[in-house]
């Protein structure tokens, strides 16, 4: 485990940007310990004894709420889960409201999901509990960043010095803006490509490099980290038809055979085989798409062990 001394810079984990580099790299070591402890015949450990988490989600999710709710398990938190469609939510609750009564029940901690920007921070205001956010509107999603990096630190030993280029709908991405600030800050070089109307103008002020031809993108980057396109969030037509998307975005087994090196492809999910990837490159051993899946649990683990810690 951590050095118990060692605590995070931050009481709620609202976003990459509210993170220093040694909170991430103690984020890191944390999960490597976590990461053990899941390889063992007994994966559980008594560290979250005494706590009650609430995981609230306002929007769809597969992989983050299972991730965060086996974390919380592993840890032997005491959890209760809440979906806004089959809640109070449908009768015009409000979320400050919602929220309050589940932490009348005694609830220490509140990992939501919520499609609008800033939900988390504004919550994070008004109520006693610690607040993660587990994906807000087209914001930020540090915990996928997190376990976006820890598992390129995984294959690489090390994020500092590696080229990654995140491709595909960067506009509607919370992905793409938590990636982009935690990458940058281990120290890793980070280029965004794909089609001018889903590359948002100021994101050259973020440092990044942009590219729109997705070949030379590719011939740059170390790790290519696939989007999905949102069509969820998307109000207008952002490109001609999906099919276009993917002949000039898309990834192919013939694309990454073509290529000088050897990359690493992630895609943090949900997937839209034939869309932004094919399946024989997510299935292929250049991909690590599960090894992302299986980190989130260890990086899930340590971030609640760590904000735990500064109760
Ligand atoms: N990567 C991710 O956030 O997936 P879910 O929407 O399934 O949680």
């Amino acid at each position: 485990m951590a050095d118990q001394n060692q605590i995070l810079s931050t009481r709620h984990l609202l976003g990459i940007k509210d993170l220093n580099e040694k909170d991430i790299q103690l984020i890191f070591e944390t999960a490597d310990t976590f990461k053990d402890v899941l390889n063992r015949p007994i994966k559980k450990v008594p560290s979250l004894r005494d706590i009650t988490i609430a995981n609230i989600f306002f929007e769809n999710s597969t992989r983050t709420r299972l991730s965060f709710e086996l974390a919380q398990k592993r840890l032997s938190a005491d959890t209760i889960n809440f979906a806004a469609s089959s809640s109070s939510v449908s009768k015009g609750e409000t979320l400050i409201d919602t929220v309050n009564n589940i932490l009348a029940m005694k609830v220490d901690m509140v990992v939501m999901r919520h499609p609008y920007p800033g939900a988390g921070i504004f919550l994070s205001k008004r109520v006693k509990a610690q607040i993660v956010n587990a994906g807000d509107g087209a914001h930020e999603h540090p915990t996928q960043a997190l376990l976006d990096a820890f598992s390129i630190r995984e294959k690489y030993g090390d994020v500092a010095g590696k080229k990654v280029a995140i491709i595909g709908d960067i506009l509607h991405s919370r992905v793409a803006l938590s990636n982009i600030l935690c990458l940058q800050k281990l120290g890793a070089e980070v280029m965004v490509c794909g089609p001018t109307t889903l590359i948002p103008k100021y994101i050259k002020t973020l440092g990044v490099k942009v590219e729109f031809d997705l070949m030379k993108a590719l011939n740059w980057c170390d790790v290519a980290n696939m989007l999905r396109i949102q069509l969820e969030r998307q109000d207008i037509k952002y490109f001609p038809s999906l099919r276009e998307y993917s002949m000039l975005y898309g990834l192919n087994k013939n694309i990454l055979d073509s290529l000088d090196k050897e990359i690493t492809v992630m895609h943090p999910g949900p997937i839209n085989r034939g869309v932004e990837i094919t399946s024989d490159v997510a299935d292929s051993k250049q991909s690590i798409i599960l090894d992302q899946v299986e980190n989130g649990v260890a990086v899930r683990m340590a971030v609640l062990y760590l904000l735990a810690g500064q109760k």
